[in-house]
């Protein structure tokens, strides 16, 4: 209970960290908009002054003291707005600064938990649309709003009857800011989803470029995206027509206002109630007390967007995982164990895996196989911590996986997913984990896995750029790299799924030689393979089968031909029907 309460505060905390120091920065901009309002009333006094004193007394020397006066006050009104300006530019960096590299952390994590790519990569904009917010003039709007005050005291000060009619108009826009607000409320969060899903279109076209362009369909794989894109469109036009109706309704009823403003003016200069210079200051202080309004209606999809956009950010950082900074554990030596775990796939909620319990010694080997659908590819998720585990426990000498600092989790584990991709950066970067390539530890990997050699008969050796500006690998040498990354810095784990798909005879005794070479040094291997070549040196065998280790025993035991003589190299194990005809 107190732990929960705990990770509470540990999360408010963290959410609170967003906007640290922004309060008194932004509330220092709201006194400064003060200023600037202050200043805005410059027009409206020397309107007054012209008309009332100048025209008048009919002195030069009066009008040109007044004009004099005038355009310092503008100036200076100028300049502070530019300050503001850059002030406000300055908060938006500094937000983006903070919260960009915690969301898209959060990018990476989100997958896990069942996210579209698509989806994930869209919570990554919204930093932008939030730093765009803060140059751009919706938030000059909202800083202005209260100061509105000031313009409306102003006109009551010329006469009550106009401050009236300001005020008046004043609950007209407002009435309509709230009715934009009630209009477009479900449309803008449809408009975020639909953009989530444009993304992922793209994000997938992109990626099955090749498939795309041979077999013809790059039209159909166009059209998905589309209609992704017309949904998107219709959306976003929908909710623009209204924000632009409302918009265009409220600049007449502006103008319409500065005019009845005038008139009644007039009425009560005729009636000897007013003078003439308080006519044009009452009409030009309105406006501008209506100014800010407007321009919230104008800017109201943004105002919105942004808003969303900072409950997401919010959430998102609530979201992330609390870092325990558990207690250091010294390196796991001995066992990796699963005890009764039943994990769920994260999309869908569906139970892929029930019950699982395996547990190995330092210098054994496992070698999982079983059909197609199985849960192979999604016991080694589990096991590997990718996926996160419904009931049960991963345990790396005893201790839960959740118990090991990230440090010791990147010490203690290799994996080599099957599906497997490279980052576009050097050979030896990728080996490393992206880290300062250690010379001596990347070469011995890559010696484990056979692929030094390969390397260093490219033109850049270890040095050689992967991805879309540098060199393209082959299947199988890029399935070798990964593998290299897998065995990177001795972890005591190894977990490889499929790690021959792509190989050939040479690829597969480096995959044989490389387990081999981890139980030497007291790892612990598992290696998920259809073809029996990648399991020459595994001790232990289990069957994966509709979502349950059906079998679990020493590789003599399992894999005994009926009939005398070894198993066939070229017998398929993945189908445990012919196992276990084979152990009967
Ligand atoms: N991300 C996912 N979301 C939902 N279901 C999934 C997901 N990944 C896998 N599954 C489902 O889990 C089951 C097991 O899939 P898994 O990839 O673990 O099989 P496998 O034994 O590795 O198969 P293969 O030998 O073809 O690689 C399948 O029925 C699959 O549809
Ligand atoms: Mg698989």
């Amino acid at each position: 209970m107190s732990q929960k309460a705990a990770k509470k505060t540990e999360r408010d905390e963290r959410v609170a960290r967003i906007t640290e120091g922004m309060r008194s920065v932004l509330l220092y901009v709201l006194g400064l908009s003060g200023v600037i309002n202050i200043l805005a009333l410059t027009g409206a006094f020397y309107m007054m002054q012209i008309y009332d004193r100048a025209l008048l007394s009919g002195s030069i020397p009066t009008l040109a003291m007044i004009s004099l006066l005038a355009f310092g006050l503008f100036v200076f009104q100028g300049a502070l707005d530019v300050l503001r300006s850059q002030i406000l530019q300055r908060v938006g960096a500094r937000f983006d600064h903070r919260v960009a590299p915690d969301v898209h952390m959060m990018t990476i994590e989100m997958p896990r938990y069942g996210f579209s790519i698509g989806e994930s990569v869209e919570r990554g904009r919204m930093v932008d649309t939030l730093r765009g917010f803060f140059g751009g003039p919706g938030l000059v709007a909202i800083l202005d709003l209260p100061w509105m005050p000031i313009f409306i005291a102003f006109v009551f000060i010329l006469h009550p009857y106009l401050g009236a009619l300001t005020i008046a108009g004043a609950g007209v826009l407002a009435l309509l800011t709230i009715l934009t607000e009630f209009l477009t409320r479900r449309s803008n969060a449809d408009i975020s989803r639909a953009a989530a899903a444009r993304s992922s279109v793209a994000e997938a076209n992109a990626r099955n470029a090749d498939v795309i362009r041979a077999m013809g369909f790059s039209g159909k794989a166009v059209k998905l995206f589309r209609d992704a894109n017309e949904e998107h469109l219709r959306l976003e036009a929908g909710s623009g027509d209204i924000t632009r109706t409302f918009g265009a309704i409220s600049k007449v009823l502006r103008m319409m206002l500065q005019s009845a403003v005038l008139g009644l003016g007039a009425y009560l200069t005729i009636m000897g109630e007013m003078t003439a210079g308080a006519i044009i200051a009452a009409s030009v202080a309105s406006a501008r007390a209506l100014a800010p309004i407007d321009a919230a209606i104008g800017n109201w999809k943004n105002i919105i967007m942004s808003k969303n956009a900072y409950s997401k950010i919010k959430e998102t950082i609530a979201a992330m995982p609390s870092d325990p900074k558990p207690m250091s554990l010294p390196d796991p030596k001995n066992e990796f164990s699963a005890d009764n775990v039943t994990v769920v796939a994260p999309s869908t909620g569906q139970v892929i895996l029930a019950d699982v319990s395996i547990r190995l010694e330092a210098g054994q080997a496992l070698g999982l196989i079983g059909p197609s659908g199985g849960g192979k590819t999604s016991l080694m998720r589990a096991l590997a911590g990718v996926w996160p585990v419904l009931r049960g426990h991963v345990r790396l000498d005893r201790a839960d996986l959740s118990q090991w600092s990230e440090e010791s989790i990147a010490r203690c584990f290799g994996y080599l997913p099957q599906d497997y991709t490279l980052f576009d950066t050097s050979i030896a970067r990728n080996i490393a984990r992206l880290d300062d390539p250690d010379p001596e530890k990347v070469i011995a990997a890559a010696k484990t896995a056979g692929v030094h050699d390969l390397i260093v008969g490219m033109p850049d050796g270890y040095e050689t750029q992967l991805g879309a500006n540098g060199v393209s690998l082959s299947g199988g040498q890029r399935q070798r790299i990964a593998l290299a990354r897998a065995l990177y810095g001795d972890p005591f784990v190894v977990l490889m799924d499929e790690p021959n798909s792509n190989l050939d005879q040479q690829g597969e005794a480096a995959v044989s030689e490389a387990i081999r070479a981890v139980r030497e040094r007291g790892g612990i291997v598992i290696v998920v393979a259809h073809r029996p070549s990648a399991l020459e040196n595994v001790d232990l065998i289990g069957i994966v089968q509709d979502g349950s280790l059906v079998r679990l025993g020493s590789k003599s035991d399992i894999m005994k031909p009926k009939s005398v003589g070894p198993t066939a190299p070229e017998q398929d194990v993945s189908q445990p029907g012919k196992v276990q005809e084979a152990v009967s």
